[in-house]
């Protein structure tokens, strides 16, 4: 019989991204291919966000113009996984009826038996959440690129009252210091040059005694011309042993996702935030000082419920204190269940654009201000592939995390090559390739991640959700 083949497209945050891979890699262990063309498969599977509405209606649309495939061929199984699944779970099932398969986020080593069942003609549900699953022992099948996503907690326990994450992904359950230690030396040997160590809030990971900065020495250990990244940090578990950690280990990005979300205390308090601006701010100074070239990006929230003019200031005010290189700024969008939902969503759009735009046009400025006396300056890049806007150019990024567009010269994907800037933007650093460092990497990476394609839809997304 002719192998099954799976496509997978991808919605949403990076651990949905290193999910999929996870998926991928149980299908593939069960004898299903991977193709990146859905026109092609027998199985479709849409791994979905739930974090605002918009992310969710994108879903929605999608799968309207999924039904030309069950058209095509009736047998085609499509199956939504992730966020969404375990929200929405029957209703998904009962609209527009394209889906057969409804599987949240602990539930996918039932994929292959749910599959088997589809195929057949028997729908399926599988959305229970499990307090220990964390897939500690699956080989996530990883596609293309020197740069790997490994998740090494899941769930979130902070309960910040405007996020659904709590609901639909559980439980905080982390993975063991030794198999993501493992999982390192594997990508190393394979030729990988970068790792980010994900989870919702990836700095309260534990395993016994090992905190997070434990495990983040651990894997800068494996091999010091490796980079090392990790998100999302919340404040309140950005320890002083872990700020000491990154300053003291060179192949440790000198790069920090720290949301703020508010800069009010009033809003804070009632996000459940936990801290206070003047705490956050001890916090970002404390790191600025252990961390001289700290680079900081944050995520910020406008038109939480009840926000005031004057608590949109304090938020500017921040953004202008702390100085950050980037920023994901979002409108705030009611989700149901959660506690701000019961708030009502008194901010009229009207409003929350506005105060967006203010955040995005002044984050806009700072960031320029940022880059701008990078000019003239020399930036290590590791290459990861060629720019989206020309084929004679490659792009990368600094250690702090910088997008970096330069001529190709004799440089390839996976060397470490020195930069000189000669020009920037709020978002990009321009420059010439002075010294190639490394040799090349892509040969040493085996054929079969190259090969093995799962469709990475948010790539093109502008923001990370
Ligand atoms: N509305 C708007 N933004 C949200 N986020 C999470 N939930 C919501 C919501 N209901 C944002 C937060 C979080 C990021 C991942 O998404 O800023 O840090
Ligand atoms: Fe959501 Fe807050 Fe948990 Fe982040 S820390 S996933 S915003 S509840």
């Amino acid at each position: 019989m002719q192998q099954r083949k799976v496509y997978i497209e991808t919605y949403g945050c990076q651990m949905n991204l290193a999910d999929s891979e996870v998926v991928a890699g149980i299908m593939n262990s069960n004898d299903y291919g991977i193709t990146t063309d859905a026109a092609d498969a027998d199985i479709i599977f849409v791994n979905t966000c739930s974090v605002r509405d918009n992310a969710e209606h994108r879903v929605h649309q999608r799968l309207q113009t999924l039904k030309k495939y069950k058209s095509n061929s009736p047998g085609v199984v499509i199956g939504v996984l992730g966020c969404m699944a375990e929200r929405l779970r029957t209703e998904l099932i009962e609209k527009g009826n394209i889906v057969d398969l409804v599987v949240g986020p602990d539930e996918y080593r039932r994929l292959p038996e749910l599959v088997e069942n589809a195929m057949s003609g028997e729908k399926g549900i599988a959305v229970r959440l499990s307090r220990v699953e964390n897939y500690d022992d699956i080989v996530p099948l990883r596609t293309e690129g020197i740069s790997a996503w490994i998740s090494v907690m899941r769930g979130c326990d902070k309960f910040c009252t405007f996020c659904v994450v709590p609901f639909t992904r559980g439980r905080e359950r982390s993975r063991t210091l030794k198999s993501v230690v493992e999982e390192v030396r594997r990508l190393n040997d394979s030729g990988f040059k970068e790792v980010t160590l994900l989870g919702q809030n990836v700095n309260s990971y534990r395993d016994g005694d090992s905190d997070f900065a434990d495990l983040m020495k651990a894997v800068s250990e494996v091999d010091r011309s490796m980079r090392i990244r990790f998100t999302t940090s919340h404040p309140k578990d950005m320890s002083e042993k872990l700020i000491r950690t990154i300053a003291e280990n060179e192949n440790i990005c000198k790069y920090i996702h720290l949301p703020i979300q508010s800069g009010s205390d009033r809003i804070l308090k009632l996000m459940n935030r936990t801290y206070t601006r003047a705490e956050y701010l001890r916090l970002v100074e404390k790191i600025k000082c252990t961390i001289p070239a700290v680079s900081l990006s944050t995520d910020i929230i406008a038109g939480f419920p009840t926000e005031t003019e004057e608590d949109h200031k304090q938020t500017l005010e921040v953004m202008k204190h702390v100085r950050y290189d980037g920023a994901f700024m979002f409108k705030y969008s009611p989700r149901e269940n959660t506690k701000a939902w019961e708030m009502g969503d008194d901010i009229s759009d009207g409003i929350k654009v506005q105060r967006l735009n203010e955040i995005i046009e002044l984050q806009q400025k700072i960031s320029l201000e940022q880059n701008q006396p990078l000019i003239g300056q020399t930036v290590e890049v590791l290459v990861e592939r060629e720019s989206a806007k020309s084929s004679d150019e490659w792009m990368g990024r600094t250690d702090a995390n910088k997008v970096t567009v330069f001529p190709k010269g004799d440089a390839t994907i996976g060397d470490l090559v020195k930069i000189k800037i000669h020009k920037v933007n709020s978002a990009t650093l321009f420059g010439t390739l002075e010294k190639r460092k490394v040799a090349t990497l892509q040969e040493s990476i085996p054929l079969e991640y190259w090969n093995a394609g799962i469709n990475r839809h948010s790539r093109h997304l502008k923001s990370y959700f």
